[in-house]
């Protein structure tokens, strides 16, 4: 790949310094991916600028206009610290003429609720649980055809924020607490979601006409308990004590069929493509006992630190992390060549 110019978006939060010395793993653990990509993409041999931007657009234009980068990687999840507004940067960046890396706005805008990606998807013969949504403000009734146990979540947020143990809720009552609990401390309205026994499945997902899929990958839940305990809490994802406190990891998916492998991957392309997704994306599945994969939602411009599930599913299927993030910066500029930028 020739030398090129690349402009980073990141929150400002997460400007990394120029080295890890000195630093705590949990420190680390929050601008890691920041850090990754810069150091990664600066070795690959290529100019990169790190800009954090959180309530401004100017600096974004201005760097565009002066520095005339090739292209953008966008590590930006918010702006105005709002995860829904992601879609309006790479809109912004659209009307720029920019190329830049990840998911385009209408897939961002898809794949982000948690109720109108399902319907979609159940069109598409996707197999999803089933949802109820409440929103703010609303009577809290249960429909009859939606049985317990639930999971109550937002219809919006991710990285699992407000997801806990008491998420999954076995009673009405206990229903309306959790939803209540989402709309006054989330903010949203809540989706509560048929809750799926099984097993945590994860499939990379990259292209923007023909698709990679990457290899079955899964969240083992260590020493965790099995049934209503077994699922990606906030605490789960994020810290790291926790998870060496309880063995938890992820891998390749072990001793799974060849037809339940392949119907996996089929299915995440299919959510891909119902998604209208580009660039690369993680597609989250619970595989239930009977063998049926659910897919629980899509995510565009998913985690892409080095030991985050993504880059390591890539590097088991031979592409090495300097070559992922190349081949993701590729992506975006083909995309916008035949978008004719
Ligand atoms: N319907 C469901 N059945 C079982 N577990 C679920 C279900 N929905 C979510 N979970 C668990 O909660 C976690 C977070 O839910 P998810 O919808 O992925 O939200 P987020 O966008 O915050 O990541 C999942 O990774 C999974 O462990
Ligand atoms: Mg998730």
């Amino acid at each position: 790949m020739k030398r090129l110019r690349v402009l980073v978006l990141m929150h400002p939060d997460f400007m990394p310094p120029e080295s890890l010395k000195g630093h705590t793993e949990q420190e680390i653990n929050v601008w890691k991916t920041e850090y990754n990509v810069v150091t990664t993409l600066r070795a690959n041999g290529h100019e990169v600028k790190p800009l954090g931007v959180q309530y401004e657009l100017k600096p974004i234009r201005d760097e565009i206009e002066s520095w005339k980068p090739h292209a953008v990687f966008n590590l930006l999840e918010q702006f105005h610290g709002e995860p829904t507004y992601d879609q309006n940067v790479a809109s912004y960046l659209e009307l720029l003429r920019m190329p830049y890396t990840g998911c385009n706005p209408r897939g961002l805008m898809l794949a982000r609720g948690k109720d109108l990606s399902k319907q979609l998807m159940s069109y598409h013969r996707i197999p999803v649980p089933d949802f109820a949504v409440f929103p703010i403000n609303r009577k809290i009734k249960r429909p009859a055809r939606l049985a317990l146990p639930l999971i109550v979540k937002s219809v919006s947020e991710d990285a699992s924020w407000g997801i806990a143990r008491a998420s999954v809720v076995d009673s009405d009552e206990k229903l309306a607490e959790r939803v209540t609990f989402i709309h006054e401390r989330i903010g949203t309205p809540a989706i509560a979601e048929q809750f799926i026994d099984g097993r945590e499945i994860y499939v990379g997902v990259m292209g923007n006409d023909r698709l990679r899929v990457l290899p079955v990958w899964e969240l083992q839940f260590g020493s965790i308990p099995e049934g209503a305990y077994r699922i990606a809490t906030e605490r789960l994802k994020h810290n790291v004590r926790y998870q060496d406190k309880h063995g938890v990891e992820h891998g390749p998916a072990k001793d799974l069929s060849p037809e339940v492998r392949d119907r996996i991957m089929n299915l995440a392309k299919r959510a891909y493509r119902t998604l209208d997704l580009s660039g690369y994306a993680r597609i989250d599945f619970r595989l239930a006992a009977d063998g049926t994969p659910y897919c629980i939602e899509a995510n565009p411009n998913p985690e892409i630190a080095e030991i985050e599930e993504f880059a390591q599913a890539a590097k088991h299927d031979g592409v090495s992390y300097p070559d992922l993030l190349n081949r993701i910066v590729a992506l975006g500029i083909s995309r916008a060549k035949s978008a004719g930028v």
